[in-house]
């Protein structure tokens, strides 16, 4: 039986992605796809609904973005939000205005909402909804009726019964909108009839059978470098295709404290794969020699990984399939979808997109971060590894400010090993998006037992974030704060200070360099 999907027609608005994920917290399945995704395309999902996004245009400009018309007749079940909303009415002929200032409605908005209607069953009469447009419908189409209004907007909601068409003028799947996920909860379970049985576990089974379906008995080559995506990425290639699969894990020594023997033992002592350690710890370190630059020292690891991954690739002769841990967000990001991000994408420690030996794989290419969490739980990976905060491809390399040597990796890696067990102790690693230690190439005089001390300043930095792209500094309450600086400068050699970075995200980055 085919897969309950809900499409999803992106017109650029901001909560796009947010959509998809209220429809998934549902446990239905769904896709973004391109606004202009034609309707042959659409019919191949057999979806059970559509949802039209809210997006920056104004329907009744000449290049304005607009899907197929004749999505609107063939009798999917439809809800646009938003702009979704105004196309609708466009499209079929009502009519659309620009309102200036005097219809412009942002923020918490009174919607008087008309009960009778399937979708507002659950909400309040008068409630409250986030609103963002400035351009109001003026006349619906024909056949559709007004089911909400506000204040400033004659037409907040209206719809079509006999044709299953639906709109909201505000954003349902916000939480600033009371009752936003019960209206579109009705419209997939009483609109769409959607039974609502994806879970994690039916899709790893089927990702599963269709890797096993793929590969058959062919060769496959995965880069483990033990974050979160490749991870489950080689749990889930392995639990198909088993010895078929060759991980190649490249130890850099940037790495974490135990970090290398946790990623062995958990691949070697659950999965039935090929993993291969390439320890390449010297060559790292004789290539970062005296490089002071932050730049150079991201280049030259950036360089060195993929030559020493391809040396080690080459060794195991010719691969059928080559698996990327590429995400959702990545996809929707790079074109799938209208979203205008702007990212700096890091990339250094990994491998280049155009860098291939064999058929790309990305098994985890329809999930959402918290979703491929899930799908490592489901698989077997223990929290360490599927809760693991980010780590930089450079490693260490970046949290020692100045030249990389062994006795400073030792210090960062001692200091930082401390740190995350204090954090962990004082139960804040859920709330805290990132911690880490970062040796400052300062020293300074201090004084232990009766000498003078004159060693290195540590520097303490803990954020907390949803996208990494900004952040603020973690309020860590003093005691943790004290016991972690007490036990490092105690256990670790060379530090006699440390402080603790208070800057946000902008103006300053997560990591020092
Ligand atoms: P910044 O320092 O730019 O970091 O605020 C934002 C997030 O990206 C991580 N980061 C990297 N990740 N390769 C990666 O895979 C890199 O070169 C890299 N540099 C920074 C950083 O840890 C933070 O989570």
């Amino acid at each position: 039986m085919k897969k309950e999907t809900i499409i999803i027609l992106d017109f650029g608005g901001q909560y796009s992605q947010l959509i998809a994920r209220r429809i998934r917290e549902s446990n239905v399945y769904c896709e973004v796809l391109p606004y202009n995704t034609s309707s042959e395309k659409i019919r191949l999902y057999a979806p059970k609904g559509i949802i039209l996004t809210g997006g920056p245009a104004n329907t009744y400009a000449e290049n304005s973005p607009k899907c197929s018309k004749e999505i609107f007749e063939m009798g999917y079940p439809i809800l646009g939000i938003c702009y979704g909303i105004q196309l609708i009415a466009y499209m079929m002929g009502g009519s659309v205005k620009t309102g200036g200032l005097k219809n412009k409605e942002y923020g918490k908005t009174f919607v008087k909402l008309d009960k009778s209607s399937v979708l507002f069953r659950n909400s309040e009469e008068l409630n409250s909804c986030w609103m963002s447009h400035s351009d109001y419908i003026e006349s619906v189409p024909a056949g559709f009726i007004v089911t909400g209004t506000s204040d400033n907007c004659p037409v907040a909601a209206m719809e079509n019964r006999d044709k299953r068409m639906y709109g909201v003028q505000f954003h349902p799947e916000v939480l600033h909108t009371d009752n936003g996920v019960s209206m579109l909860r009705a419209f997939l379970f009483d609109v769409c009839n959607v039974t609502g049985d994806w879970t994690m576990s039916s899709y790893v089974d089927e990702t599963v059978s269709n890797l096993k379906e793929k590969i058959k008995d062919k060769k496959v080559l995965l880069a483990l470098s033990g974050g979160v995506d490749s991870s489950v990425c080689a749990a889930m290639v392995g639990k198909a295709v088993g010895k078929n699969l060759t991980c190649i894990f490249v130890d850099h020594g940037l790495l974490r404290k135990y970090e290398r023997e946790q990623i062995e033992e958990v691949f070697n002592n659950n999965f039935d794969i090929n993993f291969i350690t390439v320890d390449a710890r010297e060559r790292f370190l004789s290539k970062l020699e005296g490089v002071t630059d932050p730049e150079t020292k991201r280049k030259i690891i950036g360089r060195e990984f993929i030559e020493v991954f391809y040396d080690e690739a080459k060794k195991l002769g010719a691969m059928d399939f080559f698996v990327q841990g590429t995400i959702y967000p990545d996809v929707i990001e790079s074109g799938g979808g209208q979203t205008a991000v702007i990212k700096s994408h890091h990339n250094v420690g990994g491998l280049p997109k155009d860098l291939k030996f064999g058929e790309l794989i990305e098994p985890l290419r329809n999930l959402f971060k918290d979703e491929v969490r899930k799908c490592g739980f489901e698989l077997g990976l223990p929290a360490d590894i599927v809760m693991r905060q980010p780590f930089p491809g450079p490693g260490l390399a970046i949290r020692i400010i100045g030249a990389v040597t062994e006795e400073k990796l030792e210090i960062v890696r001692d200091s930082d090993f401390i740190f995350r067990d204090e954090i962990k102790k004082a139960g804040l690693d859920k709330e805290i998006n990132q911690y880490f230690t970062v040796l400052t190439d300062m020293r300074s005089v201090g004084v232990m037992g009766d000498e003078r001390t004159y060693d290195y300043t540590l520097a303490l930095r803990a954020v907390t974030t949803t996208d990494f792209m900004t952040a603020d500094w973690a309020r860590i309450p003093y005691e943790t704060l004290e016991k972690t600086s007490g036990r490092i400068v105690n256990e670790v050699k060379h530090i006699n200070r440390i402080v603790y970075d208070i800057t946000s995200k902008p103006p300053a980055t997560i990591e020092w360099e």
